[in-house]
């Protein structure tokens, strides 16, 4: 299959210097390493993938092998497969590109470029063995460490070079204090960009996503810093509760049902989250909360019923096709099938699609910060779940959400569910 081309404005300096300080006669290419942090949107990838094919193309060709690497597999397709395809066709570059598999790869020129995705601890072992010429991490921060330093340890080649991108995260990352704090002696070339290095990006899209973040999100995003949180995980939320608190519910064009299922120490919940017309707004409409603690553990019987009730009156109200359950309990998730299939209630009951939680923390910070998520008053454990989330202290190198059963995580996982299927389309509404 063919791919389109790729429409190229203008690069701005910014992206040219990514592109081309690995050319003998720039000031910096007797570094190792390009680290392109910064604002989202800003145009990093793009001049990243340009300028790692023109390197590797130009430095080496038989059989060379490089790194291809993304947070995930759906990401890398997204944000550098798909990309760099349309460049290389935009380019006139003849490629071979096998999609699938424990060898995916682009073949280009007798180089090889294979393909791998970095979300966990044991995403390291495939790289075990290879020599690479080559790296190019995106999103890299979001990456394992010990991803990154297997990455840097196989490109012993001589000539190797490694292209990493990412937003910012904590000050105290591994991607800041040892290598971007560590330029000189790690021979870090380090390129920070903002918006208006991206010169396709249009200015009113440029401004909308100015006002999508607050806090702790607009300086990593927008300013793209590294910044630390503030310990509070929804802190608009949390300061003034009031602002997204309604009593009067909105036209709702549909609503989704989300489901975590609660062990001997924590909660059942079910949220039902509704969805205004052309995503406008979202509202968190009802819920059910049940905490198993001191031995007031549901039988799987009654968890049906209350289940079967709380889809029953959802449906007397609003349009409801679909609820995602927390994928752990497969059992749990079948009994509540059967239960409302015997009750004659149409509805699909799905696992939930589990997004990384930073990820749904970013949806609904950003949802907050432009008045586009809203709380029924009679949520109250929705309510007060948002108000005390706070990030773990003891974690000082990522964000991760204290989840050691002394706050309700519960109504934000059956919330997150229900709204995740939705996220990409409500968050890039405005786009
Ligand atoms: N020179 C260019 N010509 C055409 N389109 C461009 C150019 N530079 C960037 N873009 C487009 O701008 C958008 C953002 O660019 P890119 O994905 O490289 O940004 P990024 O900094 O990696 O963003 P993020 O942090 O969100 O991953 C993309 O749609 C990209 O195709
Ligand atoms: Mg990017």
């Amino acid at each position: 299959m063919k791919s389109r081309k790729f429409e190229f404005k203008p690069f701005s300096r910014k992206q040219k210097k990514l592109i081309y300080w690995w050319h003998p006669e720039s000031p910096v290419s007797d570094r190792k390493i390009v680290i392109a942090d910064g604002a989202i949107r800003s145009g990093k990838t793009i001049a990243m993938i340009c300028g790692f094919f023109l390197w590797s193309l130009n430095s080496f060709r038989n059989g060379a092998a490089f790194i291809l690497a993304g947070k995930t597999v759906g990401a890398l397709k997204k944000n550098v497969i798909k990309p760099t395809l349309e460049i290389l066709t935009a380019w006139g570059v003849p490629y071979h590109y096998v999609s699938s598999g424990d060898e995916a790869r682009i073949e280009v020129g007798g180089n090889v470029y294979y393909l791998y995705d970095a979300h966990n601890e044991r995403s390291q072992d495939r790289l075990q063995g290879l020599t690479a010429a080559g790296a190019l991490l995106d999103e890299v921060a979001l990456m394992p460490r010990s991803f990154v330093e297997q990455a840097m340890g196989r490109c012993s080649v001589a000539g190797s070079r490694l292209w990493f991108n990412c937003n910012p995260e904590k000050p105290s990352h591994f991607v800041k204090t040892d290598l971007i704090d560590q330029a000189e002696s790690k021979k870090v070339y380090h390129l920070h960009f903002m918006m208006e290095d991206n010169l396709s990006l249009d200015p009113e899209i440029r401004a909308w996503y100015e006002t999508a973040f607050t806090g702790v999100f607009y300086r990593r995003f927008i300013l793209g810093e590294w910044a630390l949180t503030d310990g509070l995980v929804y802190p608009d939320y949390a300061n003034h509760p009031q602002t997204y608190e309604i009593t009067q519910i909105p036209a709702i064009q549909h609503a989704v049902i989300g489901v975590d299922f609660g062990g001997t120490g924590s909660a059942h919940s079910f949220t039902l989250t509704g969805f205004t017309p052309g995503y406008e707004k979202t509202v968190i409409l009802s819920e059910y909360y049940h905490c198993n603690k001191d031995g007031k553990a549901l039988s799987p019987l009654e968890l049906e019923e209350a289940f079967v009730a709380f889809v029953r009156q959802a449906k007397q109200q609003f349009r409801v096709y679909e609820a995602y359950c927390d994928s752990a309990e497969q059992t749990l998730i079948q009994g509540l099938r059967l239960a409302v299939a015997k009750a004659g209630l149409g509805i699909n009951v799905r696992n939930a699609i589990k997004e990384p939680i930073n990820e749904r923390i970013v949806f609904t910070n950003s949802m907050f910060a432009q008045g586009r998520l809203l709380v029924h008053s009679s949520c109250k454990q929705t309510a007060k779940a948002l108000r005390e989330a706070v990030y773990d202290s003891k974690i000082r190198t990522e964000d991760v959400r204290l989840d050691d059963g002394t706050t309700n995580i519960d109504s934000l996982d059956s919330f997150e569910y229900s709204v995740e299927a939705l996220m990409k389309d409500i968050f890039y509404l405005r786009r």
